[in-house]
């Protein structure tokens, strides 16, 4: 009898324990909901400019960042003013944002090959001396795809991590080459005598280690972006580079791009003044 009641009341509490635990940890590799201490920030920068995607892009960015914990979204535009748009949007996704500008230096807007996004990933990285004294950083495009696992990844990032990207030119993908569990030189279809020839999906850095270089910066470089930063944050070495994504096994971003549209045509206000389009048309870029 009393046995009975024992047994009972311990599968009782063995299963209420199971089912606090099953609550507590959600399914899949996240950051652990029950750890009472936060994980160490994560900033995103993400350089942008005014288009007709824009909005729509940072949106769908916007919602994935929404996920993860921790977050600092650096959302920085190639111009002079802000596209009011794009910050009524950041606002209405409600991650924690700065929306800056950083415009192209003028004597690089007449280059056939303009080094787009760079004078905004310097400002990010600015704002990141000036503010961030721990965690680490990430170039986030607008234009990419994102696997969450990847930000829970990279957030541990002791120096410089580094991780497949996909779509990337006609290989397919960007991946370091890991051999016998080390890192072995890169894949990727357009190496071009880079020392690191990898896509800006591909890699993050920890903030420390970016403070204890004061020169690191983007080269206005089209094409050489990616490696004269890396190259920026000497000394180095291979073997100091994480590899994540299980030893870069697995594709957890991609380098997805958007169809361009036209710009859109003026509205008439003749025939639709009075209309619900007027109110749309200060919606479209
Ligand atoms: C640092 O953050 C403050 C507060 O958000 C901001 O006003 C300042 O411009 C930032 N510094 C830089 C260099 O971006
Ligand atoms: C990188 O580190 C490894 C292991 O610590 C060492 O054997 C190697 O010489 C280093 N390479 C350079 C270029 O310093
Ligand atoms: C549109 O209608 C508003 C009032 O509804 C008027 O003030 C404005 O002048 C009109 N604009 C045009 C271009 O017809």
């Amino acid at each position: 009898m009393y046995l009975s009641i024992f047994l009972t009341t311990a599968c009782i509490i063995f299963y209420q324990y199971q089912l606090s635990k099953a609550n507590l940890m959600p399914s899949g590799n996240v950051d652990h909901i029950d750890n009472e201490i936060p994980p160490p920030p994560l900033y995103i920068i993400t350089p942008t400019y005014k288009r007709p995607e824009q909005v729509a892009e940072i949106t769908r960015l916007g919602y994935t960042l929404k996920h993860i914990p921790n977050i600092f979204w650096l959302v920085i535009e190639d111009a002079t003013l802000q596209t009011p748009q794009l910050t009524r949007q950041l606002k209405r996704i409600g991650i924690p944002f700065e929306h800056l500008t950083a415009p192209m230096p003028n004597k690089f807007k007449k280059n056939k090959v303009k080094p787009r996004g760079v004078s905004n990933r310097n400002r990010g990285l600015d704002w990141i001396r000036a503010n961030a004294t721990d965690g680490v950083f990430y170039f986030a495009d607008d234009d990419n795809t994102y696997d969450l696992q990847i930000f829970h990844e990279m957030r541990y990032t002791k120096k410089v991590s580094m991780w497949p990207v996909g779509l990337v030119t006609k290989y397919g993908l960007s991946s370091p080459i890991v051999r016998k569990g080390k890192l072995d030189g890169f894949y990727d279809g357009w190496i071009g005598g880079r020392k690191y020839p990898v896509d800006m999906a591909g890699f993050a850095v920890n903030v420390q280690f970016f403070l204890s270089r004061p020169k690191a910066e983007m080269p206005y470089k089209p094409g050489y972006e990616e490696d004269g930063f890396l190259k920026s944050l000497a000394p180095l070495n291979n073997t100091e580079i994480e590899l994540l994504a299980s030893q870069c096994t697995e594709v957890l971003t991609w380098h997805t791009q958007t169809k361009k549209n036209q710009p859109a045509s003026n509205l008439d206000l003749k025939k639709y003044n009075g209309t619900n389009l007027v109110k749309l048309r200060d919606m479209i870029v």
